[in-house]
């Protein structure tokens, strides 16, 4: 079988650069130089042209810079894939990139093996990302997908074993970040039924909520999810929680979860706001049907404890370590803690951090304008609108854990061979 080459284009205004670069990948077999650029003007220019597999782009450049261009190739063609090339402390470029399209960074001088590796790192990517799902969805956000073999929707379960981690200002600003990223269709569900919060973060107001779905959850359908779900001024949808406990506790999980494979096939990223607790089945039932969890960690020994002990359920219910994505929220180095000794206590690597916002989320909050509304600039924002770059684009088919499609036979992992109620049951 003839090995497969991965065509490269160099971009950098620094000839010497592009010629050490060049040389770098010179005897790299499966490596070839199709093109070598000196600003972004050029660039984007020959990519249109060549269509090489992977970019690699430094930032300074005359011209066009190298955020401009990433953000004009990668638009055009998404398939292509950039990796950054930055000197050390530019670490505010570095997120810009990431927010434009680039897929890695490479902290300048760059060494050979690193280069190797993420030439072939990205390559691989996009060779495993699905292919744009182009007229699913319209952007104006309102109506739903056309049905049929499309391809279902991403559910993201925002949750944290933790009270007060976040997760609810989180999943509410994630789904419009997503929204605002992709123009696709974004769905926002309270899953904490019976306190609910985000009538309150997104200030609406509606009087159909879950339970109205729960009711009639045989009949769900694009007309029904319309009349029920609330639309929020940034073109998300909004699944509220009963205002009434009392009523949130009368839907089971099993309608839950049938209300959330619904909307799956109606919207590109269903967004699931959770209940911080895995020893219920109205918790893990969300938890199981998602494609991905965004776990929240916050540097306090409490959460850190239970964040630990979920990991290990999170094992014994044959969930998938890809599944969950750990994220530090309110990430603060004034907390006494390191974040690589926390990862070696947890075994677990935290994939993105989200800073401490202090002050300004409580008020996103009381105002009920999310953050990434309110102060879109903010670096709090900028970390969320990173999170959603990262789920919108490195969530690969290949990459999930088994998804349940309606009508096909539900996997069965281990854990799941027989399906028991409740913490204890569904463990031993
Ligand atoms: N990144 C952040 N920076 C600063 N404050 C934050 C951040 N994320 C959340 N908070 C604050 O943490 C508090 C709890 O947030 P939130 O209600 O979203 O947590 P939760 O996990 O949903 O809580 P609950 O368990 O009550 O549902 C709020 O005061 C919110 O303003
Ligand atoms: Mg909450």
């Amino acid at each position: 079988m003839s090995e497969e080459i991965i065509r490269v284009m160099i971009v950098d205004d620094v000839a010497d650069t592009c010629d050490q670069l060049e040389k770098l990948l010179f005897f790299e077999k499966d490596i070839e130089v199709v093109a070598k650029a000196h600003n972004g003007r050029e660039a984007v220019d020959a990519a249109k042209k060549l269509k090489p597999d992977v970019i690699l782009m430094d930032i300074n450049m005359p011209e066009m810079d190298g955020i401009a261009a990433t953000e004009a190739i990668t638009a055009d063609d998404p398939s292509i894939q950039v990796i950054i090339m930055s000197v050390q402390g530019e670490t505010d470029y570095l997120r810009r990139a990431m927010l434009a399209g680039a897929r890695e960074f490479l902290i300048k001088p760059v060494g050979a093996d690193d280069l190797y590796k993420s030439i072939r790192h990205v390559h691989k990517l996009g060779a495993t990302r699905p292919r744009p799902v182009a007229g699913r969805v319209d952007s104006g956000g309102d109506g739903a997908a056309p049905s049929g073999d499309q391809p279902k929707g991403q559910l993201l379960a925002v949750f944290s074993p933790k009270g007060g981690a976040g997760t609810s200002a989180v999943a509410a600003n994630l789904a419009i970040a997503l929204r605002q990223l992709t123009g696709r269709k974004v769905a926002l569900v309270d899953g904490n039924l019976t306190l609910g919060d985000l009538n309150v973060i997104l200030n609406l107001v509606s009087s159909t909520t879950v339970v109205d779905l729960a009711r009639r959850v045989s009949e769900i359908d694009r007309d029904l999810l319309n009349d029920v779900l609330v639309t929020h001024g940034s073109q998300i949808k909004v699944l509220l929680a009963p205002p009434n406990p009392q009523d949130g506790e009368t839907v089971s999980p099993e309608q839950l979860q049938a209300i959330l494979e619904a909307m799956r096939r109606e919207f590109d990223y269903v967004v699931v706001d959770t209940f911080s607790s895995f020893t219920q089945d109205r918790a893990l039932s969300v938890l199981d049907v998602a494609d991905r969890i965004i776990l929240l960690m916050t540097l306090e020994m409490t959460c850190i404890k239970n964040i630990k002990l979920f990991l290990e359920v999170a094992d014994l219910l044959a969930y998938s370590r890809e599944k969950i994505f750990l994220v530090l929220n309110k990430a603060d180095n004034r907390m006494g803690m390191r974040v690589d000794k926390v990862e070696s206590t947890i075994r677990h690597k935290v994939a993105l951090q989200i800073g401490n916002a202090g002050q300004d989320m409580a008020l996103s909050i009381n105002q009920g304008v999310p953050l990434v509304i309110g102060k879109r600039d903010h670096p709090v924002s900028r970390d969320i609108f990173l999170l959603a770059r990262e789920l919108s684009g490195v969530v690969t088919a290949a990459a999930l854990p088994e998804v349940h499609h309606p009508g096909e036979d539900k996997p069965t992992p281990k854990a799941r061979d027989k399906p028991q109620r409740g913490f204890f049951g569904r463990l031993f």
